[in-house]
C-alpha cells in the first residue's frame, strides 16, 4: 500500500480528483483517503505544513494503513543555483536544516543520534527505484534540465532570505526547501519503510518568493501531482 501525504489542499486537489472508490476516515484532526489512482492501491492525507503535521501522518499511515511506500508531493523553494519556478526536484535525500545542536559541538542539521559523528549533518535516503520511477514520469512532462535529483532541506519555516538559503546550499547542498518532506523521510527511515519526495518549485526562496507563491502556487502544486500520477500509473505498467 502506498501513502501520499500533501501539507496544503492545493497540493492534494488534483489527486483527489483523480481517486476511485474514494472511502474516507479521520484519526485525530487529519481526514486519510483510500482509493485508487492510476491501478494503485494508495491513501492519501493532507498534513497541514511543518515536520510535526507530517510526522503523525507518516506514522498513522504506517501504523493505521499498512502503508511501505510513502510519497509527499507539494511545492518548494529552489536553491540550487540555475533553478527556475516550475522545475521539479526529486530528493535523493533530505535533512532537517532547522535541527541545531551548535551550541553543544555538533554542526546544523545533526539529529545528535547515539554513535553518530558531531560534524556531519543527518541524511535520510529516499527510495532509489521510487526516484526512478519519478524521474521517468517527470520526463513525460519537461525537459531533463529542469528535472534535478538532490538533497531536500526541510525545516518549520519559509526560507525567503538569501543569507538562509546560501546556507542551505552551503551546509547540505540542498537542492529545495519545503516543510515537511524531511519528517517524512525520517519516520519511513526509521520504521523501515521506503520513501520518496516529489517537488515544484513555486519560488526560489528569495525576496521574491511571496509573490511567486501567490502566483504559482496551484500550478507548481498541480504539476508535482500530475507527475505522481503519471508515476503510480508506470508502477501499474
Ligand atoms: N514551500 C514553498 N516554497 C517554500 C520556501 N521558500 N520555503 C519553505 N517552504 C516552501
Amino acid at each position: 500500500m502506498i501513502g501520499i501525504i500533501g501539507a496544503m489542499q492545493s497540493e492534494i486537489t488534483l489527486l483527489r480528483a483523480q481517486m476511485q472508490n474514494e472511502k474516507q476516515t479521520v484519526l485525530g484532526n487529519k481526514v486519510y483517503y483510500e482509493g485508487v489512482i492510476a491501478g494503485q492501491a494508495v491513501v492519501l492525507t493532507q498534513s497541514g505544513m511543518g515536520k510535526v503535521n507530517a510526522a503523525m501522518c507518516a506514522q498513522q499511515l504506517i501504523d493505521r494503513f499498512g502503508v511501505d511506500k510513502l510519497i509527499n508531493t507539494g511545492i518548494a523553494g529552489g536553491v540550487a543555483l540555475g533553478l527556475h519556478v516550475g522545475d521539479i526536484v526529486i530528493a535523493d535525500k533530505t535533512v532537517e536544516h532547522d535541527f541545531d545542536l551548535s551550541p553543544v559541538g555538533y554542526v546544523k542539521g545533526c539529529l545528535g543520534k547515539d554513535g553518530e559523528p558531531k560534524d556531519e549533518p543527518t541524511y535520510y535516503y529516499t527510495d532509489k527505484v521510487l526516484v526512478e520511477y519519478l524521474q521517468k514520469a517527470a520526463q513525460q512532462y519537461m525537459s531533463a534540465e529542469n528535472i534535478h535529483i538532490g538533497c531536500i532541506a526541510s525545516g518549520d519555516q519559509f526560507v525567503s532570505r538569501k543569507e538562509v538559503k546560501q546556507e542551505l546550499r552551503n551546509c547540505y547542498n540542498a537542492y529545495a526547501a519545503e516543510m515537511e518532506g524531511g519528517a517524512i523521510v525520517h519516520v519511513a527511515g526509521e520504521n523501515g519503510v521506503s520513501a520518496v519526495i516529489v517537488r515544484c518549485l513555486s519560488d526560489l526562496a528569495d525576496e521574491n518568493a511571496h509573490e511567486s507563491v501567490d502566483n504559482f502556487e496551484q500550478l507548481a502544486a498541480d504539476r508535482s501531482a500530475d507527475i505522481l500520477v503519471s508515476m503510480l500509473k508506470l508502477m501499474s505498467d
